[in-house]
C-alpha cells in the first residue's frame, strides 16, 4: 500500500518522511491557495524535498476538455518521472482522462463521491481513483463505497488504484488501510493523530527512568 500526504508544506513532507515511508504527495488548488504560496512556489518546494522515485500530485483547474488537456500536458511535464495530473471527474473531466492517457500522462481521477463515478474514471485508464471518503459520508457510508469500489474494480479486472483521500480522522484511513486499498492520502494532522498515543510517551519514560534508577544512565550504551 502507497502511504501519500496531502499538503502543500513541503517542510511536513520532509519530517514525515524521515519517519515514515511516504510515496508521494498529493495537493489540490484549496491546499494550494491557502498555503498562502503560488504554484510555482510550491511545486518548487516540493520537488527539493521529493526523491525521484516519490510521486506528485497536482491538480487541473481549467473546465473544458482542451483547458483540462492543457493543464493536464503542463503538471505532467513539471518533473521527467512520477508527475500525476489530477483530473475531476466532470463530464468533460472523464473525456480529458481518456485523451490524457492515450497521450501516455499520468492520471489520477478526483472530486470522486461515488463507486460509480470511480469505475467510470476505471475504464477510462486513470491510474488512481481518489474517492473523497470524508465528504462521501454527508450521503452515505464514505469507507464502505470505498470498499465496494474496490470489490467492483477486482470483480472486472481493472487495474487502476484506489488512492482514497479527503480524510477526517485516523480510523477513516485505518478501516481502508484493513480493506486493503491501494493508496491513501492523508494530511499530516491526521497523520500525526495516527502516529501519536500518549501511552507511548509514558511507557518510554517508565522504561528511562527505571534503566537510571539501577544503573545510572540513560542510554544503553555506556
Ligand atoms: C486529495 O487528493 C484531495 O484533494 C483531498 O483529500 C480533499 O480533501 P478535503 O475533503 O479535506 O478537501
Amino acid at each position: 500500500m502507497e502511504f501519500i500526504l496531502d499538503t502543500a508544506d513541503a517542510e511536513q513532507v520532509r519530517k514525515l518522511s524521515e519517519i515514515m515511508t511516504i510515496s508521494g504527495v498529493t495537493t489540490n488548488p484549496t491546499i494550494i491557495t491557502c498555503s498562502g504560496k503560488t504554484p510555482e512556489q510550491v511545486f518548487s518546494e516540493m520537488n527539493a524535498v521529493l526523491e525521484p522515485s516519490q510521486k506528485f500530485f497536482m491538480q487541473t483547474v481549467a473546465g473544458d476538455y482542451e483547458g483540462i488537456l492543457e493543464d493536464a500536458r503542463t503538471i505532467c511535464a513539471l518533473r521527467p518521472q512520477n508527475m500525476y495530473a489530477k483530473i475531476p471527474v466532470t463530464h468533460e473531466g472523464l473525456r480529458a482522462i481518456k485523451q490524457a492517457k492515450r497521450e501516455g500522462l499520468n492520471v489520477l481521477a478526483t472530486a470522486i463521491y461515488s463507486p460509480d463515478q470511480a469505475f467510470f474514471a476505471a475504464m477510462n485508464g486513470a491510474d488512481y481513483l481518489a474517492p473523497y471518503v470524508n465528504r462521501m459520508c454527508n450521503y452515505g457510508d464514505g469507507v464502505q463505497w470505498v470498499r465496494e469500489l474496490q470489490q467492483m474494480l477486482d470483480a472486472n479486472g481493472l487495474d487502476s488504484k484506489i488512492c482514497a483521500a479527503s480524510f477526517k480522522n485516523g480510523n477513516q484511513v485505518h478501516e481502508l488501510m484493513l480493506a486493503g486499498v491501494g493508496a491513501v492520502t492523508v494530511a499530516p494532522d491526521v497523520v500525526r493523530a495516527m502516529l501519536d498515543h500518549p501511552g507511548t510517551k509514558i511507557a518510554v519514560d517508565e522504561f528511562t527512568q527505571a534503566w537510571k534508577s539501577a544503573f545510572g544512565r540513560d542510554a544503553f550504551a555506556k
